[in-house]
């Protein structure tokens, strides 16, 4: 039923445009014809009930709109079957470019070669694939950031604690782990990286514990109050993949009477308002700027481009907006 509706609604749009029709039609995008004429814009969210992602993809429809783009946003329930039907009902719909937060990025092959085959520019968002699977197709970017450099972030946030993270002072740094989604490449680097940055800095470390939370809050509170109950006093360090995470960790340690800075290290990854608030009080050690308007804007930019006939090729086409440590020195810069 599906496909009949898709097959309709293409060969809806194959009528109007042999109709020689250059205005917009109801809801199907336009193409670039250098007139000016905004069309609309595809974009799909791996799921709305992200934190990040919501701030993300509010801040890419306010963009979107603020420059007379029509916006369809649309939520992929984190299940890439279901997304891959709505890229594929953007494109008989006949959407301008399409902007893409996979659900998976094991799913990029495909992504990458549907909206190739339909010929819309795509910018991909938040999750990386390969710089190989992105050659496949010259009007296709991503935007996001390079996930090593928050991780090595987040070590140096303990590195710069008093004891270098060592609170009990038995030489070494003992610490969880509360992962992402461990398919993501933000997960995966940050994991690796937070700890890198103290061992390249010489220090010694022990992984307690590494768990999956999915990037999820309540996943956050659950692991941490279990190794809270497991480990004790012996985890110095709680490093959490984002923000979510760590504020659901925090209430964890907040139950067990432990206080972040004096007993044990918190970091997340992200800036959320709720992590803003916790650095200046004192609640977590610090955070990463995750810049979700940066990373917007420059999605928009990247659309622009490809819109304006820009093409990509193997090795650049990748955009990173920066990441940026977050202590309570600097938190108020970050504050609304
Ligand atoms: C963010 C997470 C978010 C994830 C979604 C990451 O870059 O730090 O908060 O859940 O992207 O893919």
């Amino acid at each position: 039923m599906k496909k009949i509706i898709a097959l309709l609604l293409s060969a809806l749009m194959v009528m109007s445009l042999f109709a020689g029709c250059s205005k917009k039609t109801g809801d199907g995008g336009k193409t670039s014809d250098g007139d000016g004429e905004k069309g609309t814009i595809g974009v799909c969210i791996y799921k709305f009930d992200d934190a990040f992602m919501t701030t993300y993809r509010n801040s890419l429809q306010e963009i979107l709109e603020g420059k007379g783009y029509k916006v369809s946003v649309v939520d992929g329930n984190n299940d890439q079957a279901k997304q891959n039907e709505q890229i594929n009902t953007f494109i008989s719909q006949g959407v301008q470019a399409l902007i893409i937060n996979p659900v998976m990025t094991s799913a990029a092959d495909q992504i990458i070669s549907t909206v190739k085959d339909a010929g819309i520019p795509t910018v991909l968002i938040n999750r990386e694939p390969t710089a190989d699977q992105m050659a496949a197709y010259d009007k296709l970017v991503y935007v996001g950031c390079d996930a090593a450099q928050s991780g090595t972030f987040q070590g140096e946030l303990i590195l710069d604690t008093a004891n270098k993270g060592d609170i009990n002072g038995d030489g070494k740094v003992s610490y969880i782990m509360i992962q992402g989604d461990p398919e993501n490449i933000d997960a995966q680097l940050r994991t690796e990286y937070s700890v890198k940055a103290l061992t390249d800095a010489g220090v010694e470390v022990e992984q307690l514990n590494l768990t999956r939370g999915d990037w999820d809050r309540n996943r956050g509170q659950e692991i941490a109050a279990n190794d809270l109950a497991q480990f004790g006093d012996q985890i110095e360090v709680i490093f959490c993949n984002n923000d979510d995470m760590a504020i659901g960790a925090l209430q964890a340690i907040q139950s067990a009477g432990r206080k972040v800075n004096e007993d044990i290290y918190l970091v997340g990854v992200d800036a959320l308002d709720a992590a803003l608030n916790e650095v200046k009080n004192g609640n977590m050690t610090g955070t990463v700027l995750n810049d979700a308007v940066g990373q917007a804007t420059e999605a928009v930019n990247q659309m622009e481009k490809l819109l304006g006939g820009t093409t990509y090729s193997e090795g650049n086409q990748s955009v990173y907006v920066p990441y940026v440590k977050v202590t309570p020195d600097n938190v108020g810069d970050f504050m609304n």
